[in-house]
């Protein structure tokens, strides 16, 4: 018996990194139904029209009958901001990129960013400057998948609303 027997799961970014890994696991662990969502797909969905994500829901629900997974690991980063950032490690001085993002780069990014984990081996990790990435423990795609699979599954029925840090200890140790 897999956790996710007879479940249909729909997995946002699952081109990549973290949903990638999260699609697999739930494929091993029994569900029916895997969606991937993702701009670079095909068909491409793009997470941050809510239209289109919508008309996903919709067909997933009419072709399956259901919908009992959600997981959204689409994302996307700002090398600009992450170069603001490995600078100001580099050179000592203080970080300042709230006051020097434009409202266009800030949009770009909360229009399609939501999961928390930390530093994580993928894609986008390949984009941050090594200065910032020397400084980090990196999660594999597949250990933060374990915990994304405990949040989707029965073990977590009584977690709500709940921000789990997956960051080895980044901001506490
Ligand atoms: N990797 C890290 O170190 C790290 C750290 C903190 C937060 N995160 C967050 O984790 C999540 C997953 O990131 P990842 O590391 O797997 O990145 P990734 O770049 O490997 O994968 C992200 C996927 O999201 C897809 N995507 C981007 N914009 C989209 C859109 N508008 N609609 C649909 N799909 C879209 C991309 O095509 C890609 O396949 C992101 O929200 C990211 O911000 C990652």
């Amino acid at each position: 018996m897999g956790r996710f027997d007879g479940k249909v799961a729909l997995v946002t970014g699952a081109g990549s990194g973290i949903g990638a890994a999260v699609a697999r696991g739930l494929a091993t662990e029994g569900a029916t139904a895997v969606v991937p969502a993702d701009v670079s797909g095909e068909p491409p969905v793009d997470v941050s029209d809510p239209a289109q994500v919508d008309e996903l829901v919709d067909r997933i629900v009419r072709d399956h009958g259901r919908l009992d997974v959600v997981v959204h690991a689409a994302g996307v980063d700002d090398p600009w901001a992450k170069g603001l950032i490995a600078d100001s490690v580099v050179d000592g001085v203080p970080l300042d990129v709230a006051s020097r993002l434009g409202d266009e780069s800030w949009r770009r990014v909360m229009a399609v960013n939501l999961v928390a984990p930390g530093p994580t081996e993928t894609g986008m990790a390949d984009r941050t400057p090594r200065a910032l990435r020397q400084r980090a423990r990196y999660a594999t795609a597949d250990q933060i998948a374990d915990v994304v699979l405990y949040l989707a599954g029965e073990e977590s029925a009584n977690l709500v609303g709940a921000v789990l840090l997956a960051n080895g200890g980044r901001f506490t140790a």
